[in-house]
């Protein structure tokens, strides 16, 4: 908290203390947390970074977050690893996977879920709540598992079983509601108005939105102090886009990286749900709602909170959007797993299909430092997979083996 000045409307400027409060009295824009660059300068460096803990609390002075009240699962420094396979495919000769789906409950989630809870701590709350497109309700129900909180998690009926049964193993009250995402998002926020509880993405968002912008910290310094030349990032609200692109340029303002003058930003949706995309190649930030239909659960946002302003960082960084047909997904999926041994949830297969597009339409050269972000594990929407599995069924017979593995290996060879 040394460095955190206070809160300010991102509509009209308006300054707040820093409260469990997320929208501005004035204009009803949102809030972000604003800190003292100029006496971070010199005070935060990357030797004062590299002593700290193999975690996001490595980067707390970047954090709005009191150290006595850390709620810590262990989340970050995840894997940043070269790409030489996948690359090799693709034609280029500079690709990192960051795969953030190893942390503690799977997801990237972990990242804003630790800031939230930690805050939540601070400021006296007993209930930790959320409304989820799946991961944020396992990160959630983890960490109010882990703080002794009282949790209850939201979320459409229709999610991945995995995403459900990971998520009650923590023991929150689950609450399966009818209808879309949206739908959940707005019986929240009304919720929230008469409970006097941490709402995770709603009253605590200012929050949760900076614990997102580790991810940006953590691949820079995992790339040697520097930003990448292009960044291929998943979006559903739109607030990891924006707040990966607020890590870098942070990063810059103290002086710990150059200035990002050469990085794009790139915003990969699923074609059933990519209201974002749509503004951004309509060349307007006035992002329309859209009823999501994808099989990336985890995207299926079709009123996008932070839209507007993950098109602003798009166009700040001179970056695309582009959104990836729903059949390229499972294939992307395996694409990944069958070169790197990374295996990602949708909204990874998601990534890898928009950094094709953006391989093929020449928007990434050979030799740009690119890096796609995985964000959630494949074990989350191994259904999507159950009828693709070719599998060699055999006794456990020497005899039986050889044949059924000759068998089996024709019929690939027919297939192929
Ligand atoms: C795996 C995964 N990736 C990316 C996102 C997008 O995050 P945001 O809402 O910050 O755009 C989500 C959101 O739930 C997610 O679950
Ligand atoms: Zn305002």
């Amino acid at each position: 908290m040394k460095y955190v000045q206070n809160m300010v409307c991102l509509g009209c400027g308006e300054q707040y203390p820093v409260e469990p409060i997320n929208v501005c009295e004035m204009c009803f824009g949102p809030l972000e947390i604003s800190y003292d660059y100029m006496s971070m300068k010199n005070k935060v460096t990357r030797e004062s970074i590299q002593n700290g803990p193999p975690t996001i609390w490595r980067y707390i002075d970047f954090l709005p977050v009191n150290p006595d009240f850390i709620v810590d699962i262990g989340t970050g420094m995840t894997p940043l690893i070269k790409a030489k396979n996948l690359g090799k495919e693709l034609g280029l000769t500079n690709l990192y996977i960051k795969n953030d789906g190893v942390n503690p409950t799977f997801s990237f989630k972990d990242r804003p879920v630790s800031i939230t809870t930690s805050k939540a701590k601070e400021f006296g709350f007993e209930v930790l709540a959320c409304v989820s497109t799946g991961n944020l309700m396992g990160s959630v129900a983890a960490h109010g598992a882990r703080a002794n909180m009282e949790t209850y998690v939201f979320y459409p009926n229709t999610l991945e079983k995995a995403k459900i049964l990971q998520t009650s193993s923590y023991a929150p009250t689950l609450i399966a509601l009818e209808g879309t995402y949206d739908d959940a998002n707005r019986f929240c926020t009304e919720l929230s108005d008469n409970n006097n509880w941490a709402f995770v993405n709603i009253n605590m968002r200012a929050f949760y939105a900076e614990g997102s912008k580790t991810l940006g910290y953590e691949i820079a310094e995992q790339l040697d102090w520097q930003a990448p030349d292009h960044c291929i990032i998943p979006a559903a609200s739109g607030e990891l886009v924006t707040k990966i692109w607020k890590g870098l340029q942070e990063f810059s303002e103290i002086g710990i990286i150059s200035p990002p003058e050469n990085t794009q930003l790139h915003l990969a949706q699923a074609e059933g749900c990519s209201p974002i995309v749509q503004a951004f190649n309509n060349g307007t930030s006035e992002v329309k709602p859209v009823k999501p239909n994808t099989i990336a659960k985890s995207l299926a946002i079709g009123t996008p909170a932070s839209g507007s302003f993950a098109i602003e960082s798009l166009n700040q960084s001179h970056g695309t959007a582009t959104a990836a047909s729903e059949a390229s997904i499972i294939e992307n999926i395996k694409l990944l797993a069958r070169t790197e041994g990374i295996y990602t949830e949708t909204a990874g297969g998601v990534v890898i299909s928009v950094l094709q597009e953006l391989v093929k339409q020449n928007k990434i050269q050979k030799d740009d430092l690119t890096v796609a972000f995985m964000t959630g594990n494949g074990l989350k929407t191994q259904e999507i997979f159950t009828d693709t599995i070719a599998e060699i069924k055999t006794s456990p017979k020497l005899k039986d083996f050889e044949k059924s593995l000759l068998e089996h290996k024709n019929k690939t060879l027919v297939s192929t």
